[in-house]
């Protein structure tokens, strides 16, 4: 080989080790003694988790981090979900890849990489909230992702969560969600000494009309909380004040969560873009379709309709704001999710918000080292994001 092909080999080379090693794979774990207890995916398969262990100084503290995957709203698109791996553990991948806030590596994940860290599989279809006793012969749907909310967080305090020191309730997207309307009843399970906190990447979708000026979300949410039986796992403090349908919203029951939240979030959710402010239903045409899929190709006008989201967006936020022990992070960035991924996590090139990327935000927090309560300018001033471009 001459040296200039040489160099490039070696280049190629470092640069597969450097990817290679920013995530690495864990095995799936099915919590076989939930079944017992009913607390089962949506087809009564048993759930599951993957579990990194800690090490050294973080042998008690423990992250349980909630995976994501939409919601279903009636029989029907329960039932197609039942065979898929959002709603049977016989479907899941036996591995996953860890990396961003479940790294193993200080450099990668400085506040969290020696914590026991858990990815739970989103199996139920509703957030983690249903609880119906009866099973449908003709459909087979199990709707029992309450139960297995606790089954889980049982199954963890027996493998050695109940000398917690520190704890952390996250997730991503419904998954995010889960983390905001289970984060007391955590906090309840764990043990008391342990210094507990909740935290929610993309779960603050907001009920607010899409571009037909249908309340598609709200009728949405209604039928996925009426569908699972899911009212009596909401928190009291909203559904005592409003119909249960409405308290799977943030602004209606964040005001109320007791325990320490913090929450990161795009202004412009890419989901929320594409689910919630334009869905299929409302754009039959689909002119927002190149939108959707990459922001830069949004008219102007489209851009102004994204410009009001943010805005309904902040105002959604305000339930959040005036807490001393609630934070966010919100960004001005086309995203959705930006705690699993290395890029948006921690890396040199990761969004920054006031001079603070996800990973320290986050950690400065939870150890209380500083708050941190900061909103973005609109679109497109943030250089530092990673918009998400589709297909
Ligand atoms: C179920 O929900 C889907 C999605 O919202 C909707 O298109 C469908 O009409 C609903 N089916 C029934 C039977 O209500």
């Amino acid at each position: 080989m001459d040296g200039g092909l040489h160099q490039w080999v070696l280049v190629v080379v470092s640069l597969m080790i450097l990817v290679r090693t920013e995530s690495f794979f864990v095995d799936i774990t099915y919590v076989q003694s939930a079944v017992a207890k009913g607390a089962v995916c949506l087809d009564g398969s048993p759930p599951a988790y993957h579990f990194d262990k800690g090490f050294g100084a973080g042998i008690n503290n423990w992250l349980i981090h909630i995976e994501g995957g939409g919601w279903c709203n009636n029989a029907t698109t329960c039932l197609a979900r039942k065979s898929t791996r959002l709603g049977s553990s016989k479907q899941m991948a036996k591995q996953v890849a860890f990396s961003g806030i479940f790294s193993n590596k200080p450099k990668f994940n400085p506040d969290f990489y020696n914590w026991n860290r858990i990815k739970v599989r989103y199996c139920d279809g509703a957030s983690f909230t249903g609880d119906v006793e009866a099973v449908n012969p003709a459909t087979g749907l199990y709707y029992r992702g309450a139960r297995v909310f606790v089954a889980i967080v049982e199954d963890l305090l027996a493998k050695g969560m109940s000398h917690a020191q520190n704890a952390v309730l996250s997730g991503c997207s419904a998954g995010g969600l889960t983390s905001i309307l289970h984060c007391d009843k955590f906090k309840s399970l764990v043990p008391a000494s342990a210094k507990v906190k909740c935290f929610a990447d993309a779960g603050y979708f907001i009920n607010t009309k899409d571009v037909s000026g249908a309340q598609h979300i709200e009728q949405f949410y209604n039928d996925v909380v009426t569908t699972h039986g899911s009212a009596k796992n909401l928190p009291q403090s909203c559904t005592s004040k409003m119909k249960p349908g409405l308290c799977f919203f943030p602004q209606n029951m964040v005001q109320g969560i007791q325990t320490p939240l913090f929450l990161v979030n795009a202004a412009y959710d890419s989901w929320q873009i594409k689910n919630i402010l334009a869905p299929g239903v409302a754009d039959p045409h689909g002119l927002w379709h190149n939108c959707k899929t990459d922001i830069n190709k949004c008219s102007t006008s489209q851009l102004q309709v994204m410009q009001d989201f943010r805005t309904a967006f902040l105002g959604a936020l305000s339930g959040a704001q005036n807490s001393a022990t609630k934070g966010y992070y919100i960004n001005s960035c086309y995203a959705h999710c930006q705690t699993e991924m290395q890029e948006t996590w921690l890396r040199d090139d990761a969004p920054v918000l006031n001079g603070k990327n996800i990973a320290k935000a986050v950690g400065d927090w939870y150890y209380d080292r500083s708050p941190f309560q900061k909103i973005d300018c609109p679109y497109p001033c943030d250089k530092t994001c990673h918009n998400r471009v589709f297909e």
